[in-house]
């Protein structure tokens, strides 16, 4: 593999109020941007005009506001479920395609993963496996190239075959770490024995089921909810260095932080995928139940679950995306949600 160097990129400090980068590039280009395209750009593909600066104003209007990308994807064949409707403000109503609305993911930090896309579709694909710790991270490494080639050939409307260019974009990618380097008030995080930042990141030992709260650790190691320990060193280290008031009071907030991801009791409840596979209704739990991988949060073994983010329900603003409805075939139970997530990719 490629000696790449390992990219420690700071934390760049935002003003108080930050134009999203698509809504700046819309503005400095009117909209003519390559990012701007109607295959997965646009709120729909069909029926929009992007003939006129207003019109394409109107066309990319969740790309320029939010983010969001437009991620169609086919009900997969003997499916579960009917999509009996789709209530979508921007068209793109189809029922055999579904449209999703979806940021792009972090390109970092990705030796982590047990996981490729928010719904596993690069995890599963018919050219690729679950990743696990028998195969990784050949398997991981496998999905990403398979991951490169659809984006070129998908997302970015690619013509020729990338062939090697596949091998060097995931040479490179894996070997990006980020995270935050500098906080106010504190200073650099792995300033007086601490390893935040991307530094220390880039070594974190990691392997599938590193920690895993349902006994998925292979080599039968126990789990413990301290998930992260970047800042330890900073509770031995209290009171006794000779910086002022602000930086100690700084970072003992941020070892308090710490250590409510670590202890803080949560009772998890109705999360499907994990109440209903375990047979539990109420599983006390911590932030790390979930956010399993030592000093990296993602979930150490592949786990899909569902907190309820894309529900009518949530207790986020949902209001400007779509709502679609299943049926399952057989039982006749109705489901109504923003995103189908992994629904759309197992038809389970
Ligand atoms: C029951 C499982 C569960 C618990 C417990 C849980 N999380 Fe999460 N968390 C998730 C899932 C699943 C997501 C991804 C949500 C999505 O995008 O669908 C997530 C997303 C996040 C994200 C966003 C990550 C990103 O890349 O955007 C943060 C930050 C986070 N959780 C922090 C926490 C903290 C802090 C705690 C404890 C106070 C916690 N979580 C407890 C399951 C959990």
């Amino acid at each position: 593999m490629a000696a790449l160097a390992t990219l420690a990129i700071s934390q760049i400090r935002a003003g108080p109020f930050r134009q999203p980068a698509t809504e700046r590039l819309f503005n400095e280009t009117k909209g003519t941007d390559p990012i701007f395209r109607t295959n997965d750009g646009s709120n729909c593909d069909h029926n929009i005009d992007t003939s006129s600066v207003d019109g394409r104003k109107h066309a990319y209007s969740l790309l320029t506001s939010r983010g969001l990308f437009r991620i169609a994807l086919d009900v997969p064949a003997g499916a579960e479920y009917d999509v009996v409707s789709v209530n979508n403000p921007y068209g793109c109503t189809e029922l055999s395609t579904v449209s999703t609305y979806r940021r792009a993911l972090p390109t970092t930090n990705l030796k982590f993963l047990s996981t490729v896309m928010w719904d596993g579709r690069e995890s599963t694909g018919p050219s690729t496996q679950k990743i696990t710790f028998a195969t990784n991270p050949v398997d991981l490494l496998a999905d990403l190239a398979h991951q490169a080639v659809d984006a070129t050939n998908g997302q970015a409307q690619g013509t020729t075959p990338l062939t090697t260019l596949q091998q060097q974009i995931v040479d490179f990618e894996t070997h990006l770490f980020t995270a935050q380097s500098i906080a106010r008030e504190v200073g650099a995080l792995d300033s007086h024995g601490a390893t935040g930042g991307p530094a220390a990141l880039s070594k974190q030992d990691f392997f599938v089921g590193i920690s895993d709260p349902l006994g998925g650790n292979p080599h039968g190691t126990a789990f413990t909810p301290a998930i992260f320990n970047l800042f330890e060193v900073w509770t031995k280290s209290r009171g006794h260095d000779d910086d002022d008031q602000d930086n100690k009071g700084g970072r003992a907030s941020i070892v308090r932080g710490e250590a409510l991801f670590n202890s803080k009791p949560i009772n998890i409840t109705g999360v499907a995928g994990l109440n209903d596979t375990l047979n539990t209704p109420l599983i006390p739990g911590n932030c790390g139940t979930c956010h399993s991988s030592p000093n990296a949060g993602n979930h150490s073994v592949s786990l899909p679950i569902n907190i309820g983010v894309a529900d009518l329900s949530s207790s986020l603003n949902l209001s400007y995306l779509p709502v679609v409805t299943l049926r399952n075939k057989v039982s006749g139970q109705m489901t109504q949600t923003t995103d189908p997530g992994r629904a759309l990719i197992t038809g389970k």
